[in-house]
């Protein structure tokens, strides 16, 4: 009997105000057209002033706690992927383990920047497969709107806020490809790129900063990673592109999404899309993508998905999991 982490629940939050691509004409030189051609992205949400990513990720945690039918004290852990978080520290997952009012387990943040969820979930099947925890929910949640340099006109455009989480549990398999839970999963990270996207500040520079990216390159790197990536991980148990139901995606340019679907040979029917109505959420974007998919009743139970995302670092990855 092989145990497997399986996701009983999913659920996001997006904050109230929608911001339309037409509302930066009015103090950038860009256009809806040039935001919609060049990255799919029609708009985006924003949160509202002293709203913090904690607060985002604590509904989208309750969201996935009550559509997997579970109270905060069933869960054993919390591991919530951010590069946004509240405070340097307590984590933000603590953060959210106390709004919830969870008074056991243990919770911590990863930090992949976009790849965020991809390392998130893979550290919570570790804990599940290796016994340390029962039920693990697992959160990504981005403020990038307070990264932003809003005379960037090549970046602020791109970004939006938003929280996503799923409930993972511990359940029985047989240990082969026909088992729910997740199947399978990659991470790669090279330093060396860390110039092609970085936020110029932090705390030992005592700045804040602003996100800085060298977009031609990310994207030049991203088809090529993040379709290496999903073929990596499906190869890790003998599955192939045909195997798939569903691609899910990070968010951050359509054209990237476009491209990668290609390099796999799938067509764009089985890809999750939402960037057009998020933009690039960072850590929140998977499931993001995984809640509003489940809920448009495009993911079903049984169905094998492959995410994958890639970040500043460069960090990248994938993970294939049966729903
Ligand atoms: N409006 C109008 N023109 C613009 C804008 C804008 N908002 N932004 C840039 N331009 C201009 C540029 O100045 C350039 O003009 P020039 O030719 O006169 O120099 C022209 O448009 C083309 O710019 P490019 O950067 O070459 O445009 P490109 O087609 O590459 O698209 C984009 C830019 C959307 C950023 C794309 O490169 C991209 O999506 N990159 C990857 C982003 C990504 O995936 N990031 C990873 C995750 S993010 C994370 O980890 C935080």
């Amino acid at each position: 009997m092989t145990t497997r982490a399986v996701v009983i629940g999913a659920g996001h939050y997006l904050p109230e105000r929608i911001v339309e691509n037409a509302e930066f004409e009015k103090t950038l030189d860009t256009t809806d057209e040039w935001i919609r051609a060049r990255s799919g992205i029609e708009r985006r949400h924003f949160a509202a002033e002293g709203q913090t990513t904690s607060d985002l990720a604590c509904r989208a945690a309750r969201n996935a706690l009550a559509d997997a039918g579970l109270e905060p004290d069933d869960i054993d852990a919390i591991v919530l992927a951010t590069s946004t978080a509240d405070l340097t520290f307590p984590s933000a997952a603590t953060m959210v383990q106390a709004q919830l009012g969870m008074t056991r387990g243990f919770a911590f943040d990863v930090q992949a920047v976009c790849a965020g969820f991809i390392y998130a979930l893979t550290n919570a099947n570790a804990l599940i497969v290796s016994g340390q925890a029962k039920r693990v929910l697992v959160i990504g949640a981005e403020t990038f709107s307070r990264i932003m340099d809003w005379t960037d006109r090549s970046t602020c455009v791109l970004f939006g806020d938003g929280a996503g989480a799923v409930v993972l549990e511990a359940r029985n398999g047989s240990g082969n490809n026909a088992d729910r839970g997740i199947l399978s999963t990659d991470l790669n990270s090279d330093g060396r790129y860390r110039d092609l996207l970085y936020v110029d500040g932090g705390v030992s520079t005592q700045s804040t900063g602003f996100l800085r990216m060298e977009g031609k390159e990310v994207f030049r790197h991203a088809v090529e990673k993040l379709a290496a990536t999903a073929t990596t991980a499906l190869d890790k148990i003998g599955m192939t592109s045909a195997d798939i139901d569903w691609v899910v995606p990070h968010q951050a340019n359509i054209r990237i999404i476009k491209g990668t679907a290609k390099k796999l040979d799938l067509p764009m029917e089985q890809v999750i899309v939402t960037v057009q109505d998020h933009g690039n959420t960072s850590a929140a974007s998977i499931p993001l993508a995984l809640s509003v998919g489940k809920q448009r009743g495009q993911i079903r139970e049984g169905d094998v998905l492959v995410t994958e995302a890639i970040g500043g670092g460069l960090a990248w990855g994938a993970v294939v999991l049966r729903w």
